[in-house]
C-alpha cells in the first residue's frame, strides 16, 4: 500500500474513533441548570425535557466499540497499514502469514480444497479401484509446491512434475469407467470448459470436438493429461509472404484435395493445375507439420487434413485464409485452476466421450451422428 493510502486510511480512522470519544465524553459532562420541577426547561409541543442519566446498558455498548476499535487495529492493519500488519494470521501453503482478505481467501480455498481431495481420495479414487494414484498425487502437489515456492528452482523439477504427472495416466482410464467419477467430471466439464467446447463437448469453429477420435494432440489419458495440466497453443504460420496469394490459392487446392474423396466435394470440382502445384509447395512447406501424407502429427498439434473434419472449415475461402493469416488457438492452461484431482476427473470424462473405435467400453452414451465416413485412422507421426 502506497504511504498516501495508508496515512489517508490512518487518518480517517483516528479522527472517527477521537471524534465519537469526544461527543460521547462531552455528552457525559454536560450539566444543564435544572429548574424546580427537575425538567430543563425546555418543551416541545407539551412534552417536557428531563435531565436523566444516560442508561447503563447504552453506555456499555458504546465505550465497548470504542475500545474494540481499538482492539481492531491491533489485530487488523486497520492503522499505518504500510506499517502494522496486525497480529492476526492465517496459513497458507504451510506458511504462516499475516492477514490480508487475499491471505484469507487463499487460506480458505486451501482448506475447501483439502475437503475435496479427502473426498476425491476416498469417495472417487478408492471405488474406482485407483487408489494407487493417490502416492502419486501426493509426490505431484509437493514438487509443484517446490516448484511455486523457489526462485531457482532445480533444472529437472519441471520434468519430473511432467513424469508424476504421466503416472496418472492409468488411474483416468480407470476412473473413465467409473458412472460416479464421471458425473462429477461432466458437472466440472459445464462449469469450466463448456463456453468454449460446447455443452455436448462438440466443440465449435476454432473448438475442437472433444467427442470424436481425431484428436490435435492426441487422445491417450496421457496426452489429454498434458493438454489440461499445461494448455496448449496452436501454431499454424502464416504463409502469404512467404508463398504469396498463387501460393495460398494452389496449396488451398491441394488441401481440399486430400480430403475431397470423403467428404461432398468432388474431385472435379478442383483445378487440377493448381492442385499439382500445390503438393509441391506442400511437401516443401508443410509436410513438416502435417506429415507428408497430410494426416497431421500430434507433436506439433497439426491437424489431420485428410479426414474432412475440419477446426476452422473446410470451405475454400476458410481455408485461404488460414494459409494467409495463420491460426493460432489457445486452449488454456487448468493446473493452477484446477489443481491435480479436479483434471483427473476432467480427463477421464473426456477420454470417455471420445469415440474409440478399439475399445467397446462406453460408459456414457456418444451422439455418433457427425459425419464421418470409415473411422478415420489415429493421428499418427509420420
Ligand atoms: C477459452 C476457451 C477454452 C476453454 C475454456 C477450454 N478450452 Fe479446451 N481447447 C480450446 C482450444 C481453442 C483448443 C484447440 C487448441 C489449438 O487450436 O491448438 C482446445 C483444445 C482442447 C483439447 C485438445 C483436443 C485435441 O484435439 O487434442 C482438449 C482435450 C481440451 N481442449 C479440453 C478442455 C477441457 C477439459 C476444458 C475445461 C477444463 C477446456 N478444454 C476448456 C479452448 C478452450
Ligand atoms: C509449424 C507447423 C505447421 C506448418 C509448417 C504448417 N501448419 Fe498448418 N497447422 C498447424 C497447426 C498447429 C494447425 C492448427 C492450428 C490451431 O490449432 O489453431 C494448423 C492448421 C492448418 C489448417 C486448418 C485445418 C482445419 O481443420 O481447419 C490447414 C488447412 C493447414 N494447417 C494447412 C497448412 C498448409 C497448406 C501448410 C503449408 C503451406 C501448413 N498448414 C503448414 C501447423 C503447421
Amino acid at each position: 500500500m502506497t504511504f498516501f493510502w495508508s496515512s489517508w486510511i490512518t487518518i480517517l480512522s483516528i479522527m472517527c474513533w477521537a471524534f465519537i470519544l469526544g461527543i460521547l465524553l462531552m455528552v457525559l459532562k454536560y450539566k444543564p441548570e435544572v429548574e424546580d420541577d427537575g425538567t430543563t426547561g425546555h418543551e416541545y409541543d407539551g412534552i417536557r425535557e428531563y435531565d436523566k442519566a444516560l442508561p447503563k446498558w447504552w453506555l456499555v455498548i458504546f465505550f465497548g466499540s470504542i475500545i474494540w476499535g481499538v482492539a481492531y487495529w491491533v489485530f487488523f492493519p486497520g492503522i499505518f497499514p504500510s506499517k502494522w500488519a496486525g497480529i492476526t494470521t492465517v496459513e497458507v501453503d504451510g506458511k504462516t502469514l499475516p492477514w490480508t482478505s487475499h491471505n484469507e481467501l487463499n487460506s480458505e480455498l486451501e482448506s475447501n480444497n483439502k475437503v475435496f481431495t479427502d473426498n476425491f481420495e476416498k469417495n472417487i479414487l478408492a471405488k474406482a479401484d485407483a487408489s494407487g494414484a493417490t502416492k502419486s498425487l501426493a509426490s505431484l502437489s509437493e514438487m509443484q509446491a517446490t516448484l511455486r515456492r523457489s526462485e531457482t528452482p532445480p533444472a529437472d523439477l519441471q520434468a519430473k512434475i511432467d513424469e508424476k504427472t504421466a503416472e496418472l495416466a492409468p488411474y483416468v482410464e480407470k476412473l473413465a469407467e467409473n458412472p460416479n467419477a464421471l458425473k462429477v467430471g461432466s458437472r466440472l466439464f459445464l462449469q469450466n470448459c463448456a463456453v468454449c467446447h460446447g455443452s455436448n463437448a462438440k466443440g465449435a469453429t476454432g473448438y475442437p470436438n472433444l467427442t470424436d477420435n481425431d484428436w490435435l494432440y492426441g487422445g491417450e489419458a496421457s496426452n489429454i493429461l498434458t493438454t489440461l495440466h499445461k494448455g496448449r497453443v496452436g501454431g499454424m504460420p502464416a504463409w502469404r509472404d512467404q508463398i504469396g496469394e498463387d501460393g495460398v490459392r494452389a496449396a488451398s487446392e491441394y488441401v481440399l484435395s486430400l480430403s475431397s474423396d470423403n467428404g461432398s466435394k468432388s474431385n472435379d470440382e478442383l483445378d487440377k493445375t493448381l492442385v499439382t502445384q500445390g503438393s509441391a509447395i506442400f511437401q516443401q512447406n508443410c509436410a513438416l507439420c502435417h506429415g507428408k501424407d497430410g494426416k497431421g502429427m500430434i507433436s506439433a498439434g497439426a491437424p489431420n487434413l485428410t479426414d474432412n473434419i475440419w477446426l476452422y472449415g473446410g470451405e475454400r475461402e476458410t481455408v485461404r485464409n488460414t494459409l494467409r493469416y495463420g491460426r493460432a488457438g489457445v486452449m488454456p492452461e487448468w493446473e493452477t485452476k484446477l489443481g491435480n484431482e479436479r483434471i483427473m476427473l476432467l480427463a477421464a470424462y473426456i477420454y470417455s466421450l471420445s469415440d474409440k473405435p478399439a475399445k467397446a467400453t462406453k460408459v456414457l452414451p456418444v451422439n455418433t451422428t457427425a459425419p464421418k465416413a470409415a473411422a478415420p485412422a489415429a493421428v499418427t507421426a509420420s
